[in-house]
C-alpha cells in the first residue's frame, strides 16, 4: 500500500546546487531551499525530491558518494538539513532524498578498506575478481589500483565500485550468491542509511540505479526485486508513511518490488520521448515529432499509449507512474518547444494518474544552455543551470561574482525569471499554479483516480477520461473536432477554446481543456 499522501502529492525535484544560494559562494545550499519553500508551495508542489547532497568528490555530481550520513559542506551542514524537514513539514512539503544503492565514490570509507590486502570486514562489501588480470564477464572493472590483487566491478562512471549484493546465479568462485551475509551486509547497510535518515525526519526516498543490485539477475529482476520487498518490509513496521520512488521505469517490476512510484523516463522506445522529445540527441539539424509541438509531421497519441496503457492497466491497484516534466539527465521541454507548447505539455502531465515531477525552472521554461561537461554531466549539463528568480546580478541565484557559479546563469536578454513571470496572469509560471492548482481541487485529476483514452485518433484532439471529468488536448495549429457525446459538460480550465455539442467536441488550435458535467 502506497503511502497515504501521496494521492495528493506533486513533486519538486531540486538540484541543489543551482536552486539558491545563500552564503554568496556560487553554489546553491540548504539554506536556500529552506528560503524558497513559501515559493514552492505556492506553486502548488507539495513534495520535494533534492537530488544527492551528501559528501562527496562530485565526479557524478553527488551521485558518487563519500559520506551517506554527512551533508556535503558545500550545501551545509546536517543540521540544516534537519532544519529543512522541520520547516517543510511545518508547511505540508514532504521531503525525499537521493538514496545511492548500487555504487559509492571511490572515495567512501567502505571502499578504502575493500581495496586493502589484509581480509576485513568491507572486503566483500564491493565485487571484486579474485586475480588482478581477471575481468568479469559483460561488466565494466577496474585493475591496478590498489594493494589487493583483484580487480572491482563499476555501476555506472570510473569513480562509482559496484557495491556487493551477490550474483543471481554464481559462475565464478568470487561471485556471491545474493543470500550470502557479506551480500545481506550491504542490504543492511543501505537500510541503516535508510533508518538514520527517516529517523532525522525525511519522508522517503528517490532511488538511484534502482534495478542494479543484484549482477547477472537480468530481465526479471527477481533478486533485486527481493531486496526491495525487504526493504519495503522495513519501511512499513517502522515508516509506513515513508514513500519511495525508483529510477527503474520498469513499473511492472518497480511497484511489485515494493515502490510506490516508479518514474517514466526518457528512455528510447518507451513513449514517454515521443510526447517532447521526439528528435534524437540536441544538435541544431533535427527532425522534430514531438506530440507537442505545434508542427509536428505525424502526430500520434498511440506512440506513448502503446506502452502507457500497458504499464498503467498493470499496475494502477499497486502505485503509481510518475510523470516526469524533465530531470536532471534530461534535456529541458524549452529546448524545443515553445511558451504555448509547454502549457499544453505541462496540463497532460499534470492531469494524468500517478504522481507528477516538476524539474526546477521548467515551470518558467528555462532554456537548455550548450554547455561544457561540470561534474560528469556532459550533456545533461545544460540543464543543471542556476535557477533564475530575478533580474539582475546572476538573475537572483546568487550574491556572488558571476565567474564563482556553480555554472553561468542564462545569458540571454530575454532570460525568464520567476518575478517577471509573477507579473503575467497568462505566464508558464501563472499557467503551472493554475494548474496545480486545479489539480488538488478536483480529486478526479489525482494520482487514484481512473484513466481511460476516450479519442485517440489521428488528426482528432486527444481526449480522455479521468473519473467523471473529461480532458481534451489539442498542440496542432487547426481546429479538430472529435465525435462525442460532452453535452451539458462545463470547462473548468481551458486554453485556447472548446466547443461541446451533442455529438461532437471541437477543439481551437493549440487548446486544452479539462470538462466537467454541471
Ligand atoms: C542516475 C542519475 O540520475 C544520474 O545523474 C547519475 O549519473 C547515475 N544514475 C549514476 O548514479
Amino acid at each position: 500500500m502506497a503511502a497515504t499522501w501521496l494521492k495528493d502529492a506533486v513533486f519538486y525535484e531540486i538540484y541543489p546546487q543551482s536552486f539558491y544560494d545563500t552564503n554568496g559562494d556560487g553554489i546553491g545550499d540548504i539554506n536556500g531551499i529552506i528560503e524558497k519553500l513559501d515559493y514552492i508551495r505556492g506553486l502548488g508542489c507539495s513534495a520535494l525530491w533534492i537530488n544527492p547532497c551528501f559528501d562527496s568528490p562530485f565526479k557524478d555530481a553527488g551521485y558518487d558518494v563519500r559520506d551517506y550520513k554527512k551533508v556535503a559542506p558545500r550545501y551545509g551542514t546536517n543540521s540544516d538539513l534537519y532544519r529543512l524537514f522541520g520547516e517543510a513539514h511545518r508547511k505540508g512539503i514532504r521531503v525525499l532524498l537521493d538514496l545511492v544503492p548500487g555504487h559509492t565514490s571511490e572515495e567512501h570509507a567502505w571502499f578504502r578498506e575493500s581495496q586493502r590486502a589484509e581480509k576485513n570486514e568491507y572486503s566483500n562489501r564491493y565485487i571484486w575478481t579474485d586475480f588482478c588480470f581477471q575481468g568479469a564477464r559483460n561488466l565494466p572493472y577496474i585493475g591496478g589500483e590498489s594493494e589487493r590483487s583483484g580487480t572491482y566491478i563499476l555501476n555506472f562512471f570510473k569513480c562509482q565500485p559496484a557495491l556487493n549484493y551477490g550474483f543471481l546465479n554464481p559462475e565464478e568462485s568470487w561471485q556471491l550468491p545474493a543470500d550470502h551475509p557479506d551480500a545481506i551486509a550491504t542490504r543492511e547497510a543501505m537500510k541503516d542509511v535508510m533508518r538514520f535518515w527517516l529517523d532525522h525526519g525525511c519522508d522517503g526516498f528517490r532511488v538511484d540505479m534502482a534495478a542494479s543490485l543484484v549482477k547477472y539477475d537480468d530481465e526479471r529482476k527477481s533478486a533485486t526485486s527481493a531486496i526491495w520487498r525487504n526493504v519495503r518490509e522495513m519501511l512499513d513496521a517502522e515508516y509506513p508513511e515513508a514513500a519511495m520512488v525508483a529510477e527503474w521505469s520498469e513499473p511492472k517490476l518497480a511497484l511489485r518490488a515494493g515502490y510506490d512510484m516508479d518514474f517514466y523516463l526518457n528512455n528510447p522506445g518507451n513513449g514517454y520521448s515521443t510526447l517532447m522529445r521526439d528528435y534524437g540527441m540536441p544538435s541544431a539539424e533535427r527532425e522534430d515529432n514531438s506530440y507537442f509541438r505545434r508542427d509536428a509531421r505525424d502526430r500520434d497519441i498511440c506512440r506513448f499509449l502503446e506502452t502507457y496503457l500497458d504499464w498503467y492497466r498493470d499496475t494502477k491497484d499497486l502505485g503509481y507512474i510518475s510523470m516526469i516534466t524533465c530531470n536532471h539527465d534530461t534535456v529541458r521541454p524549452r529546448f524545443n518547444l515553445d511558451e504555448r507548447e509547454m502549457k499544453l505539455a505541462y496540463a497532460f502531465i499534470f492531469t494524468m494518474p500517478g504522481v507528477p515531477f516538476l524539474y526546477y525552472g521548467d515551470e518558467i521554461g528555462m532554456r537548455y544552455q550548450e554547455l561544457p561537461t561540470k561534474e560528469g554531466g556532459y550533456f545533461r549539463t545544460g540543464s543543471r543551470t542556476p535557477m533564475q528568480w530575478a533580474p539582475g546580478k546572476n538573475l537572483g541565484f546568487s550574491t556572488g561574482c558571476a565567474d564563482s557559479l556553480y555554472l553561468p546563469v542564462d545569458p540571454a536578454p530575454d532570460a525568464p525569471t520567476v518575478a517577471e513571470q509573477e507579473q503575467r496572469p497568462d505566464s508558464l509560471l501563472n499557467t503551472v499554479r493554475a494548474l496545480l492548482a486545479l489539480r488538488h481541487r478536483e480529486e478526479d485529476l489525482q494520482a487514484d483516480a481512473a484513466f481511460e483514452p476516450v479519442c485517440t485518433e489521428k488528426g482528432q484532439p486527444f481526449v480522455y477520461r479521468r473519473g467523471k471529468l473529461l480532458i481534451g488536448v489539442n498542440p496542432s495549429g487547426e481546429t479538430l473536432t472529435c465525435a462525442m457525446r460532452a453535452e451539458g459538460m462545463k470547462p473548468v480550465y481551458a486554453l485556447g477554446s472548446v466547443k461541446n455539442g451533442a455529438d461532437s467536441l471541437t477543439m481551437g488550435p493549440q487548446s486544452f481543456a479539462v470538462l466537467k458535467a454541471e
